[in-house]
């Protein structure tokens, strides 16, 4: 369950602590994988606050850090979990820049500092449910999508938001491989990119995002299936006309653009009812939107969800 917490919690109060637990088991966890601590990462420290803790969060356990970093969906380090782990950590993310275009007054190509610069960081515990029918719960590092939008000016033609990955084959040995077509592109609707649960994430675990988990920036979406938190963005997208995702294109019978998470709607070859928390035995009922009805439900009031899948 979602539980909204009425004060922001300044820094001085709760960081400390958060920071050294997680920073903790987090080098307990993943000890010899190249990362480092958000305040040490020499491309985005500088200008990172983490300001304050989970305003956002569920009463379920978090998934283990070696979970989180070791069961992937990153098809362009290979199309299985394990993968990605191991074949990411070939991936440059500094120096990294995001193209803002399209629908917007203020257009252009943003360094990642410039991006990050005028955003207080929160970290969010959120639901990830994978449309394969498994989930985990993780503290993320962000910030609202919707202030970053904001920031230039979308144009009353801004209707959706269209996010595209980097394509560099080179390092991302999975795209020398047509399995998809690349570069792996999701959208949203301007109301949900404008949603305060939709962030842009830097982060996981109190640390700096791990590449193969979308680093140094992707999105999360806690209401709808994980294929729409598309990682390691480089460019953002305003535009008039609804955008075609990867999957939606690739298998258009079977992923739709909506892909809000619906226990009520199979998958064409599987059922959605329940899922398989990582690291849990058993199985769970899956919950409508994922168990985020009560904030996003509205936003698709009169919408025949069979229809828009
Ligand atoms: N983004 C890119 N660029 N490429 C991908 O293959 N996989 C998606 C999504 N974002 C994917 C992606 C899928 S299917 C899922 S379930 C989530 O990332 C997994 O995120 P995680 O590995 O951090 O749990």
């Amino acid at each position: 369950m979602l539980i909204k917490k009425p004060q922001p919690i300044s820094a001085t109060e709760i960081t400390p602590e958060a920071v050294y637990k997680s920073r903790r088991h987090f080098m307990q966890a993943t000890a010899g994988l190249a990362l480092a601590p958000l305040y040490a990462n020499a491309a985005i420290g500088k200008q990172l606050k983490f300001t304050s803790a989970t305003h956002y969060t569920v009463s379920e356990t978090k998934t283990s850090l070696e979970d989180v970093t070791h069961y992937n969906n990153f098809y362009e380090f290979g199309t299985d979990k394990y993968t990605p782990a191991e074949r990411a950590q070939a991936l440059t993310v500094s120096p990294w820049s995001v193209a803002i275009e399209g629908e917007v007054k203020k257009p252009g190509v943003f360094t990642l500092e410039d991006i990050l610069k005028p955003h207080s960081l929160e970290e969010r515990i959120y639901r990830l449910r994978c449309v394969e029918g498994w989930s985990m719960v993780i503290p993320w590092i962000g910030f609202p999508l919707g202030d970053l939008l904001k920031r230039f000016a979308p144009t009353s033609k801004a209707k959706y938001v269209e996010f595209t990955s980097l394509q560099r084959p080179e390092e991302m040995t999975g795209q020398q491989r047509g399995v998809l077509d690349w570069p792996y592109q999701e959208g949203l609707r301007m109301d949900e990119a404008m949603h305060p649960l939709t962030i842009l994430a830097v982060g996981l675990y109190g640390e700096v995002m791990p590449k193969q988990n979308g680093a140094p920036l992707r999105l999360v979406v806690p209401w709808k299936y994980g294929f729409k938190s598309i990682k390691s963005i480089v460019k953002i997208r305003l535009v008039e006309q609804q955008p075609v995702s990867t999957w939606a294109k690739s298998i258009p019978s079977e992923y739709g653009f909506y892909s809000n998470v619906n226990p009520q709607v199979d998958h064409p070859r599987w059922s959605q009812r329940r899922e398989r928390r990582i690291g849990e035995f058993g199985k769970r009922d899956t919950l409508m939107f994922n168990g985020y009805a009560d904030e996003v439900a509205k936003l698709y009031t009169g919408m025949d969800l069979r229809k828009n899948y």
